[in-house]
């Protein structure tokens, strides 16, 4: 049985992924740092698939437990998610950013250089692309500077993971997220924001409940048909499987290239407003909501062609916005 480290792996897209790495017949561990997660998403991934992943409480700043972790661990391929991922707050505190997604990345790769393992799975984002100049976004849209220090680091991340493919035994595939949303059908696992949510369907769920008195729409003055900004909302568990087929390309060695990049998305784009009235009508709820005016750093319009991950990672969405929205009502009922 291959034995996958997961990074980050208590984290909202990482443990959908640890499920889904687990029912695929892996073993999993995990090392996360519990500052952007809670420890019982440990159980919670338990109580779904019966199998507890191995846990590790270490920052993968501190090079001596990182490397304690690597000499007494046998690893065949690593998906590494933990990083700092809010947008705003990356603005505010750069070098917090750049001193804990780069560190942490540059070490990793240091202990797979040195332990000879050379299967590496990197979270990414659709913000390396800024505001792409064609619609949808392939993987030929040029990356543009990024709005944030967050989007930067990711950016940088590519190219050390470039870089180190070239000169190293590593294969690497960078997998640039749309947005995710949504929750596992078991309901044990979904997205916990901390603090006031930064991102959109978290905003509205917490609305929907009375946490949030209001959800304020950012803008209603784009280029688009109803004027609100347009994303591509992938459900949470179609993302997490998305990994599991670009681990397996790697472990059967069909990459083309030491270093490869896709888009995960579902190709679909959605208005602001059309996720507000699809949430109304899954949830017959009424949600109380205001425009006001735009997000500094927001592009109009940024959704996948999902052409490449289709035909080279035999992958495709299966969710469908309406199931994403609906698991996030759940889940978020279940919060206390
Ligand atoms: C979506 C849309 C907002 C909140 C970010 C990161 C990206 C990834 C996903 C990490 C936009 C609007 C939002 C609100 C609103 N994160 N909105 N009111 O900005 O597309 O992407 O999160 O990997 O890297 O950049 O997601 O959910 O913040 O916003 O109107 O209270 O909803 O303006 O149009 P975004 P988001």
């Amino acid at each position: 049985m291959k034995k996958i480290l997961v990074t980050g792996g208590l984290g909202f897209i990482g443990s959908h992924t640890v499920v889904e790495l687990q029912e695929a017949g892996f073993e999993v561990v995990i090392i996360d740092n519990l500052l952007n997660s809670k420890i019982e998403v440990l159980d919670n991934i338990e109580k779904i698939t019966s199998q507890k992943p191995e846990f590790f409480n270490l920052d993968l700043r501190n090079k001596k437990d990182v490397n304690h972790f690597f000499n007494t661990n046998l690893i065949d391929g690593i998906i590494h998610f933990a990083a700092s991922k809010a947008v705003g707050e990356s603005v505010e505190k750069p070098l917090e950013y750049y001193e804990n997604n780069i560190n942490s990345l540059v070490y990793l790769l240091q202990e797979m250089r040195d332990h000879n393992i050379s299967n590496f799975i990197f979270s990414s984002s659709c913000t390396v692309y800024g505001q792409a100049s064609e619609l949808p976004i392939t993987e030929n849209s040029p990356v543009k500077p990024a709005e944030s220090p967050y989007g930067n680091t990711k950016q940088i991340g590519e190219e050390i993971i470039k870089d180190t493919c070239k000169a190293d035994h590593l294969n690497a595939i960078a997998l640039r997220y749309f947005n995710p949303i949504g929750a596992h059908e078991s309901i044990k696992i979904g997205e916990l924001p901390l603090g006031v949510p930064q991102n959109l369907i978290p905003y509205i769920t917490q609305t929907a409940a009375g946490i949030r008195k209001q959800l304020s729409v950012f803008g209603n003055d784009y280029n688009t048909p109803d004027g609100t900004a347009i994303r591509d909302y992938i459900h949470v568990v179609d993302l997490a499987k998305a990994h599991i087929a670009a681990l397996q390309r790697l472990l059967d060695k069909k990459n083309n290239q030491k270093f490869e990049y896709f888009n995960v998305g579902t190709g679909k784009g959605s208005s602001v407003l059309e996720i507000i009235h699809a949430f109304e009508n899954v949830t017959q709820q009424e949600l109380n909501y205001q425009i006001v005016g735009r997000r500094e750093g927001d592009v109009t319009a940024a959704y996948a062609d999902t052409t490449k991950a289709q035909s080279e990672l035999n992958w495709k969405t299966e969710k469908t916005l309406d199931e994403a929205l609906k698991s996030a009502w759940e889940w978020q009922k279940r919060q206390s």
